[in-house]
């Protein structure tokens, strides 16, 4: 069996750097509720990333496993994340003292399936709610989306995802009624796409041949609102 990384490298500069604020302390897990140990999230990470990679052989592979390491202990709590996750097994952990789970959660942070267990009533609880938590407000190895996401970045998953998709909805509903709904060139401002068109049968002028419409009002929609003028109709509340 290949060595692991632990048994010859450590990040213990990065690691306490990581600890001192930011994700890496933890104080989103404390804050949820007291339990003995706090270990602090970079820690984990650390320890289950060192603990699962393979040590390489040559010194060449050593020293990008450590910089992928490095840089999964980024301040940015997502930053490197891929690039380490190549080198992980297809591995599962588990903590059976978990406490308040920071070491599975961790793990399913770096895409590794973990669980965790506890036989302190208290200390399940607050894993539960920990992992329920983290997962909606940071979970870094969502699969990537189907669809493009150029343009994104408030960096809430939830938010990011639904922005995109509307951004994609929108981009197909444009593409795929192009045909239909042709750009014009409106008295010179354009190309636009109108966005409403009224169809109507049209007569020639007997004296110079232009076509003209057969409506009583180019009107779409009245800027009034009902009972201003007795015209705006039902829910015509004005422009
Ligand atoms: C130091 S704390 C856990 C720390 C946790 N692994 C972490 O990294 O944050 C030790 C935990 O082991 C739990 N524990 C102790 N004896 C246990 C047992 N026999 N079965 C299950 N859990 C146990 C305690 O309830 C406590 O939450």
């Amino acid at each position: 069996m290949p060595d692991k990384v632990i048994e010859h490298w450590f990040p213990s500069a990065e690691v306490a750097e990581r600890c001192r604020k930011g994700w890496g302390r933890g104080d989103d897990i404390a804050g949820v509720g007291p339990w003995f140990a706090l270990r602090p999230p970079a820690l984990c990470r650390a320890i289950i990333l060192c603990t699962l990679i393979d040590w390489p052989t040559d010194e060449a592979t050593q020293e990008q496993v450590k910089a992928a390491i490095r840089a999964a202990l980024s301040e940015d709590r997502n930053t490197g994340m891929a690039e380490v996750r190549k080198w992980l097994p297809d591995a599962r952990i588990l903590d059976p003292f978990c406490g308040r789970g920071t070491i599975p959660l961790e793990a399913c942070g770096l895409g590794v399936q973990a669980d965790g267990s506890d036989y302190a009533p208290t200390a399940a609880l607050l894993a539960g709610l920990i992992a329920r938590d983290t997962q909606r407000r940071d979970w870094p190895p969502q699969p990537d989306l189907p669809w493009p996401s150029e343009g994104l970045g408030t960096g809430n998953v939830l938010v990011d995802a639904a922005d995109a998709m509307f951004r994609w909805i929108d981009r197909e509903l444009e593409n795929r009624l192009a045909p239909f709904w042709p750009k014009v060139d409106h008295w010179g401002v354009g190309p636009l796409r109108p966005w409403a068109a009224l169809w109507c049968r049209s007569v020639p002028c007997t004296a110079c041949g232009k076509r003209t419409p057969m409506l009583a009002d180019l009107k779409l929609r009245l800027p009034h609102a009902r009972g201003d003028d007795g015209r705006g109709g039902k829910g015509d509340k004005g422009a």
